[in-house]
């Protein structure tokens, strides 16, 4: 059956908001969408809920060059010292080979401006100290009562058992920078359109 992306910035037929209203309420003949008996409340509801989902332009004002976002991401920004794109990159922070299609533009750009303000579980820092005295740090990628599995900072996979560890400790702020002032706002807006382009392969 056919589907319509609704956040997809521009919706084919529903081009404004009387229109998607009146979709919503009378179906679209010859499609799978079908009438909806809703009360304007509701339409008014979903037609909001609708715009929200719509890609919003980054507020730093217009878009930017996806290329020379890319040309940021490896030099000044020097977020592969970090991440991942493909098979280039370092393994500290999480890969972004396919954020494009994971997050949305606005939490990319908090991301950027704000690291610290929602780190997802499966991105947190984890830091472990054995008993003989050694620091591995990574991203922890399984962790059960016995032991803990993490990608160390180097890439390399590291199964701990708990009982040879002599603390192990979790982040609690990100190890990302800001980039509100180590970016203009122009080339955060390019590096965001860099970063919607990564969409695996
Ligand atoms: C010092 C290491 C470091 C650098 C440099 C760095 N990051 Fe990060 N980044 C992280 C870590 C660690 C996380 C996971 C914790 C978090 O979400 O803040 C992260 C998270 C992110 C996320 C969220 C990923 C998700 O799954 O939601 C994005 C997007 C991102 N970084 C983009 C960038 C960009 C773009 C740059 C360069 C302009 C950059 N980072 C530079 C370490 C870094």
């Amino acid at each position: 059956m056919a589907t319509a992306d609704l956040s997809r910035p521009n919706l084919r037929r529903a081009t404004n908001d009387d229109l998607l209203a009146s979709i919503m309420q009378s179906g679209l003949p010859g499609t799978a969408m079908p009438p909806n008996a809703l009360r304007p409340r509701e339409v008014f509801t979903i037609v909001a809920y609708i715009n929200s989902l719509r890609t919003a332009p980054p507020r730093s004002g217009s878009a930017g060059s996806a290329a020379r976002g890319q040309g940021l991401f490896a030099g000044k920004g020097d977020c592969l010292s970090c991440h991942r794109v493909g098979d280039r990159g370092a393994f500290l922070g999480p890969n972004l080979s396919e954020v494009g299609l994971l997050r949305r533009i606005a939490a990319l750009e908090r991301s950027l401006l704000d690291p610290g303000a929602e780190v997802l579980s499966q991105n947190a820092t984890l830091t472990a100290v054995t008993q003989a005295g050694s620091t591995i740090r990574g991203r922890v990628l399984n962790e059960d009562s016995h032991s803990v599995q993490l990608l160390d900072q180097a890439g390399k996979f590291q199964s701990l058992r708990k009982d040879s560890l002599r603390s192990l400790t979790r982040e609690a702020t990100s190890s990302m920078p800001s980039y509100g002032d180590r970016l203009t706002p122009a080339e955060r807006a390019d590096v965001l359109a860099y970063l919607t382009t990564l969409r695996g392969n």
